[in-house]
């Protein structure tokens, strides 16, 4: 018997392999292939901490929060020199080739309903550009502006991977340098049922799922990324995830901060729209700062208010980052076991075979996936930094189908952010209360992508066309 089979019947296992004989000899080669990448001794103990043990955590969290300190905007009381100086800090290091650009897009996208890698999704309100072109124009824009190519490192994972690379040659990397784009994939992880017991999601394969977002800072250490990162002079990853279209990809007031702070890991922050908004919030404990997570932050606090009436758990992380290189590569590469990012439980759906050999599809929730957040790294970082960001400028999510943070909602909130630029401008435009204009319009990031350089682009042009629908300004 192969050792790999021999190991995993040693450790009650064996159920992988029920069906084993049945497989012709290319698909019993997958499947030893796919289980020799399990990690049993780490699923023990995940199992017995997190899926049989009694998990007190969260109760005993939530007696120790506080929220967590950020760097206010100057608009809202922050030192507007201070903000002055890291921009300039920031636009130097961008000019030294420092920095990298960093997107996680391994996710399964299933709440939005598409079916595809999330980051080919159309979002602008007049082309329907892609995700991942809107985030190209933006590195490709911030590299001009420099004067040095800005690596892009993009996270997939085995669902997406081959279809986001494909995406990608077949739009001639939207201009960008193709060595300077890097895909890499993530590690996955196996479902388990409520005894632990690894669950085929076919009789040759072992039901797999992607580790997480924290998963990609192994995945960095693992793809040979941080080697490649060094080689190229990179030390500043800018994090973000493919969801969010507004997202400034390269910010160097944000940079700069990082620097000037000699942080490991900076984050930015919101303040929450509402209490029950799904976003993780900034907190300190023990002198450390973390994300608590939506779903794990007790209504009491999420609820709770100041003197003043605003939200005191109010710093709201909107999943954009920076990680010092050497940093990422310690946690990443596991030497450290003082610094290991946990795993979290999540129950879900999960089609498996069973003994007979049946495909069965639950109706109710069946198994356990196990996913690390990159978020969980923060207490691990010295000298963290949370700055605060203004929303309209870097966050509007496309997550669902419809209502909030949806392909509609972004979509305004891009047109809102042309509204405003083009009204810095002088230019006359109608929008309604919201500062919605009712004319749909575009503006490439390669036009301009800030206010400023949207006015100087702008003041530039022979003939200002007027803001009407169809119009890109390009
Ligand atoms: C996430 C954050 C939340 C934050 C919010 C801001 C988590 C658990 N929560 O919520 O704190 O306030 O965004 O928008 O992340 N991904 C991978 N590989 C994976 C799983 C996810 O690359 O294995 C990527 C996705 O492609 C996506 C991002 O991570 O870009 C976010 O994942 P998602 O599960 O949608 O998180 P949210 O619940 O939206």
């Amino acid at each position: 018997m192969d050792s790999i089979r021999q190991h995993f019947e040693e450790n009650g296992q064996g159920q992988v392999f029920a069906h084993f004989d049945t497989l012709s000899e290319e698909a019993q080669e997958n499947l030893l292939a796919e289980a020799r990448a399990i990690d049993l001794d780490e699923l023990d103990q995940l199992v017995a901490l997190l899926v049989k043990g009694e998990d007190s955590s969260n109760a005993d969290m939530a007696n120790s929060l506080e929220p967590a300190d950020f760097i206010p905007l100057p608009d809202n009381g922050g030192d507007a020199a201070m903000w002055q100086e890291s921009t300039e800090k920031g636009e130097a290091a961008l000019r030294a080739g420092r920095v990298a650009a960093f997107t996680v897009a391994g996710g399964q996208g299933t709440r939005l309903g598409y079916d595809g890698p999330k980051g080919t999704f159309g979002v602008t309100p007049v082309l329907k550009k892609s995700l991942f072109q809107v985030f190209a124009e933006k590195i490709l824009a911030s590299s001009k502006l420099y004067g040095k190519p800005i690596p892009w490192y993009i996270l997939t994972s085995v669902i997406n991977h081959e279809a986001t690379v494909s995406f990608f040659e077949e739009n001639n990397h939207f201009g960008l340098p193709p060595d300077k784009i890097h895909f890499f994939s993530q590690g996955l992880m196996p479902a388990v049922d409520s005894d632990g017991k690894i669950l085929l999601a076919e009789k040759g394969h072992i039901a797999l799922s992607p580790d997480g977002h924290g998963g990609a800072l192994r995945a960095l250490v693992r793809s040979g990324s941080i080697r490649n990162m060094e080689a190229d002079g990179v030390d500043i990853v800018s994090y973000f995830q493919v969801d969010n279209p507004l997202v400034r990809c390269i910010d160097p007031a944000f940079i700069g901060f990082h620097l000037m702070n000699n942080s490991e890991l900076s984050s930015k922050m919101v303040p929450k729209a509402y209490a029950e908004e799904k976003v993780g919030v900034f907190c300190e404990q023990d002198g450390k700062s973390l994300v608590v997570e939506y779903s794990d932050l007790p209504d009491r606090l999420a609820q709770e208010t100041d003197a003043s009436g605003s939200l005191r758990f109010q710093a709201g992380s909107i999943a954009i980052h920076i990680f010092d290189r050497n940093f990422t590569d310690r946690l990443g590469s596991g030497r450290d076991e003082a610094s290991k990012l946990p795993f979290h439980l999540a129950k879900k759906k999960v089609p498996y075979v069973d003994a007979s050999g049946e495909v069965r599809n639950p109706e109710e929730p069946n198994a356990y996936k196990f996913e690390m957040f990159v978020f969980d790294a923060l207490p691990f970082a010295e000298n963290p930094v949370i700055i605060e960001t203004a929303r309209e400028d870097d966050f509007s999510p496309v997550k669902n189908a419809e209502g909030v943070d949806s392909a509609q909602t972004s979509r305004d909130d891009q047109l809102r952010q042309y509204a405003r630029w083009a009204k810095a401008a002088g230019i006359e435009l109608e929008v309604d209360q919201t500062g919605l204009p009712s004319a749909n319009f575009e503006v490439s990031p390669l036009f301009g992508d800030t206010g400023e350089r949207f006015v100087a682009a702008w003041e530039e042009l022979s003939h200002q066309p007027v803001l009407a629908d169809g119009l890109v300004l390009v």
